[in-house]
């Protein structure tokens, strides 16, 4: 078993995410990678207790993420800080040779992104992922699967989502995800995006335009302190695009949700691909549930219920039949990362992180997406 030491840079809610699945990592039965938290970085030292009671073996504490990064133990960062700080920490990490799985959007804009992939160029040694793990969730592998056997036949159209209400309640005090400085001009695009664009991008499809209409629904909020502050971010945002396969010279199109304010919706993430032959959809709102329709000219329309178990990328101890979750994803997401460390390939094309590549053609579609909503017209990427 090979051990991959980590710190976190930024030990908030996804620091806590990434540490509980290495602690558990023992539920992983077969890979032959593990990772080992050695270090931790915060401005918040109040974070840090949480961190002790539980990893009494975490030796270094710090507010300063170059000292971290002078940890010679230290061989891979998971940077989990706000949008405005990624483009200077993810820099510092891959500059200083550390491997990194960065949060999204991996830079606050386009610029920011573009200057974190020209430091990762330059280091081509350090293996840099994106996080994003709803692709790992058992029926979106199995969609992969049918995606890549061919068996969709013509796609008619592909529609994907993440739908939040976390907005909803307009007493809620703002806070950085809602603030533009800090969360950025692509508001909610930013923020959940990168989960939409995940099964679509990684299917090899390109989008080829998009027309975008964004929704501010909720234009100021409680500032915390007795008074209310300006909240500038786009609340939901919806992207129609025309998408094309190169492989097959398909085009066709793609609609794209992301929302903070949906009605009824707590994390609810979806996709959802028609083709001519097969037809598959899926949505975490119902999470052991994938719908497969195989249809056979002139014959009737049935779509197949499939109660997915634990069919995971990466095995594991929990009996093939009992239910996956959030942080079960979580940690598929992370075996994802460090097996394609270790192996220099994932174990399977969907299994995979989101590559460089990837979140700059997000960046790609959301600086358009803000174009296109501006100027109330299709862009071109
Ligand atoms: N993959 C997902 O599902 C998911 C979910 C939520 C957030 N995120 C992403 O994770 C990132 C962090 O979001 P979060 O929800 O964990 O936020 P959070 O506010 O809970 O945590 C961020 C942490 O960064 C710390 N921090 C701020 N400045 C710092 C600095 N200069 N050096 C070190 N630490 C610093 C803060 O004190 C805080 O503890 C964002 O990029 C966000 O988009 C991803």
């Amino acid at each position: 078993m090979k051990t991959v030491r980590f710190g976190i840079i930024g030990a908030g809610l996804m620091g806590r995410e990434f540490a509980s699945a290495a602690a558990r990592w023992c539920q992983l039965s077969k890979i032959d990678v593990k990772p080992q938290l050695v270090a931790i970085c915060d401005k918040n030292p109040a974070i840090y207790d949480w961190y002790k009671q539980n990893f009494p073996d975490i030796k270094l504490y710090t507010d300063d993420h170059h000292k971290l990064l002078d940890c010679a133990e230290v061989e891979a960062v998971y940077a989990a800080v706000p949008h405005n700080l990624h483009q200077a920490v993810y820099g510092d990490i891959i500059s200083a040779g550390k491997h990194l799985m960065g949060e999204k959007p991996f830079g606050i804009d386009l610029a920011a992104n573009t200057a974190i992939l020209d430091i990762a160029r330059a280091n081509p040694r350090v293996f840099v992922r994106c996080s994003s793990q709803m692709p790992f969730y058992p029926a979106v592998q199995k969609v992969g699967q049918i995606i890549e056997s061919g068996q969709l036949g013509q796609i008619i159209e592909v529609e994907t989502g993440f739908l939040h209400s976390s907005d909803m309640d307009v007493t809620k005090p703002i806070n950085w995800k809602r603030m533009i400085e800090i969360n950025g001009e692509y508001g909610v695009l930013g923020d959940l995006g990168m989960h939409a664009c995940h099964v679509p991008f990684r299917a090899g499809w390109r989008p080829r335009n998009v027309r975008a209409v964004l929704s501010d629904i909720v234009k100021t909020r409680p500032d915390g302190k007795g008074g209310m502050a300006p909240c500038k971010t786009w609340d939901n945002g919806i992207l129609l695009c025309e998408m094309e396969d190169p492989a097959t010279e398909q085009i066709f199109p793609w609609t794209f949700k992301s929302f903070r304010i949906a009605p009824g919706e707590k994390n609810t993430w979806y996709v959802r691909v028609y083709g001519t032959k097969t037809s598959v959809r899926f949505t975490t709102k119902n999470p052991k549930l994938l719908e497969i329709m195989v249809y056979k000219q002139g014959e009737e329309q049935v779509w197949q219920q499939i109660d997915m178990g634990m069919d995971t990328a990466f095995a594991s101890i929990t009996g093939g039949i009992f239910e996956f979750g959030f942080s079960d994803a979580v940690q598929q997401m992370w075996a994802g990362f460090l097996y394609e460390l270790h192996h220099g390939k994932p174990i399977t094309p969907f299994a995979g992180c989101v590559k460089l590549e990837e979140a700059a053609m997000s960046h790609r579609l959301f600086t358009a997406a803000l174009k296109s909503q501006r100027e109330n017209s299709v862009v071109t990427l």
